[in-house]
């Protein structure tokens, strides 16, 4: 998964693609590369590692001219290397190609060029793009990408230049985002619109297939048989500055206090001070006996929330899974069944997968998303748009809160829908929704006992998390956060499942975290609590049930609501602790090992 970005205009090209590289950077930073148009010739920059290296190498030999296209690398065929970054070009330098995807017969392709006399220099699967151009070429560089395009099998997002025709930029997606940028003295390509968003708001958002031609004066878009297609422009609600840090050190930082704005703006329209849900959009037949909530993640935590609400309140059957199980599982969809995607990038390349096997069987595809007019947005049937605004941090946290509030609506619409709920508890539940957001800036008010607590555990090899019930998935989400940041080894229990074999991992000064926010089930999790502690752990307790603390040797109070609801106040202040204990180790937040923001490869 990779970020692409190109510029052809009035303006100088290199630094433009800099700056959209460095907004795209949260999509991958293991290399990065430019190639610029200068007097018809191309020349190329490439760096190995994060865009700071590429910035060095181009202060010492800059490149002028201003046409350009580039690429910042997240590996998935060959190393991170000079050798393996983008831009690839062809043989004698005449064409360069930046690439997002994975071509999934680039071995075949490869077996063929090289019969005809080509030779390759990278490990990647990208390199065979150029060559096919360029063996497809005959006068006409649009032509050659199409016919190139037509033999490249998996998923891609591309931008080429070629100093045959050096006045144009010729880009197409398939299964990779893609949007055009028109700005005031040139136009964009880029595979997200922060990338741009300091020079435009407007914007064409191409699906797949759609192939886009750019000269300094305009910009031409043609389908797969070359037919002309007229798009509207799409013009960028949130501002550039949203996508900056306003202040905070993290992008991590800044969303998790973002979330009470996040919550508010997903209700916005949909439930209203007087108890009014407008989810009309949404409908939902009555043939649907059981629904499947596919996801990855942060998301798929958000699914097991939200299949809780749905069978509570709207006494649906939901089953919860994997995306990367649903697609090769052989799953029983059929004319009664119907599949909820979420996902925040709309982009994941198993979810979306999952998306269109769906719809080829027939079901009716529901999505939850956070950015308008991605992929899953545009394919599903019907698209619950969260309104988390952009999330650029790799660890997910306000797009997680909002899905849930997502679930929540969507649950208490199918109740009144399907009448199953007295209408006073879903008032009830209506109303307490509306003062999440205050609930959570309350929590956000201090976090001096989470900041004291992460310098406390920082340095522990192995943390636990327990929870029943609803506090289980919460504990399975606290877990992902505080591993993929800190690095630490994380897992969390149902804590009911210890006395079968997980506690035989609990030694003395074992540090075990549970969740307790219903009173229902709180005397079951301090007996499990009180069974390690027996065996040396030490016991924190992020607990709404202050009756019996005994079991805990530390507790953080967590506000008391709705047990339904109590999952996204409860996530917050364990969303803190895994980002305290990743500052308190000195490692990367917003950019961990590893990882990229949104996995568009399978
Ligand atoms: C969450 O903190 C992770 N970065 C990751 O699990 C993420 O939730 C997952 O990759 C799904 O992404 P999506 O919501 O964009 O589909």
């Amino acid at each position: 998964m990779c970020g692409i970005v190109g510029y052809i205009g009035a303006r100088p090209a290199a630094g433009l693609l800099l700056s959209g590289l460095e907004s795209l950077e949260y999509r991958g930073y293991d290399s990065a590369g430019i190639a610029v148009m200068e007097n018809e010739k191309i020349s190329v920059a490439k760096e190995k590692g994060r865009l700071a290296g590429l910035r060095e190498v181009l202060d010492t030999s800059p490149l002028s001219g201003n046409i350009g296209i580039g690429h910042t690398r997240w590996a998935t065929h060959g190393v991170p290397s000079v050798k393996n970054s983008h831009p690839h070009t062809n043989t004698d330098g005449t064409i360069a190609v930046v690439h997002n995807g994975i071509i999934e017969n680039h071995e075949a392709l490869k077996d063929y060029l090289q019969k005809k006399g080509y030779s390759f220099k990278s490990e990647t699967d990208t390199e065979v793009i150029p060559h096919l151009i360029d063996y497809y070429y005959d006068g006409d560089l649009l032509s050659a990408v199409r016919k190139a395009a037509e033999k490249l099998d998996g998923s891609y997002a591309i931008g080429v230049i070629s100093s045959k025709e050096p006045d144009k930029i010729v880009a197409v997606r398939k299964d990779s985002p893609l949007i055009v940028g028109l700005g005031k003295d040139g136009n964009f390509i880029a595979s997200d619109i922060p990338a741009i968003l300091s020079e435009t708001k407007d914007v064409y958002l191409l699906n797949d297939n759609e192939f886009v031609t750019l000269t300094k004066s305009g910009v031409a878009i043609t389908d797969a048989d070359a037919k002309p297609i007229e798009k509207e422009i799409f013009k960028v609600q949130f501002s550039a500055q949203a996508s900056q840090k306003e202040g905070y050190d993290h992008f991590m930082l800044k969303e998790i206090h973002e979330q009470p704005v996040a919550i508010r703006n997903t209700l916005r329209g949909r439930l209203d001070k007087d108890l009014k849900l407008n989810l009309d959009n949404l409908k939902f037949s009555d043939d649907i006996e059981k629904l499947y909530i596919v996801a990855c993640g942060t998301a798929y935590h958000a699914g097991l929330v939200g299949k809780k609400a749905i069978e509570t309140l709207a006494k649906l059957p939901c089953e919860v899974c994997l995306a990367s199980e649903f697609r090769y599982g052989d799953p029983l969809i059929n004319k009664n069944t119907a599949v909820l995607v979420v996902s925040q990038s709309g982009e994941t390349a198993d979810t979306l997968a999952v998306l269109r096997m769906a719809k080829k069987l027939g079901n009716t595809v529901y999505a939850i998303t956070n950015v308008v007019g991605s992929s899953v947005a545009r394919e599903a049937d019907y698209v619950f748009y969260t309104y988390a605004g952009p999330e650029i941090a790799v660890a997910s946290t306000k797009a997680y809160t909002t899905q849930l509030v997502a679930f929540y609506l969507f649950a208490i619409h199918l109740a009144e829908l399907k009448n199953t709920v007295r209408q006073s508890e879903l008032d009830d539940m209506k109303n307490e929704l509306l003062h999440l957001d205050e609930v959570v800036s309350d929590i956000l008010k201090s976090d001096d006992e989470i900041k004291k607590l992460a310098a406390d555990i920082a340095g522990e090899r192995d943390i636990y998390f327990l929870g029943r019930g609803l506090d289980y998935f919460v504990a399975m989400e606290a877990s992902l956060k505080l591993k993929e940041i800190s690095y630490i080894h994380s897992d969390a229990y149902a804590s009911g499942e210890l006395k079968h074999g997980p506690i035989a991992l609990i030694e003395n000064g074992t540090v075990v975290i549970s969740i307790c926010t219903n009173p229902e089930i709180s005397n079951k999790l301090n007996s499990n609590v009180k069974e390690v502690t027996a065996r040396g752990a030490k016991t924190i307790g992020f607990t709404a049930c202050l009756s019996d603390t005994a079991a805990y040797n530390e507790i953080i109070k967590l506000p008391q609501v709705d047990p339904l609801l109590a999952p996204l106040p409860a996530i917050i202040p364990l969303q803190l602790l895994a980002y305290h204990v990743c500052t308190a180790k000195g490692f990367d937040v917003d950019k961990p090992r590893n990882l990229a923001k949104s996995v568009t490869v399978e």
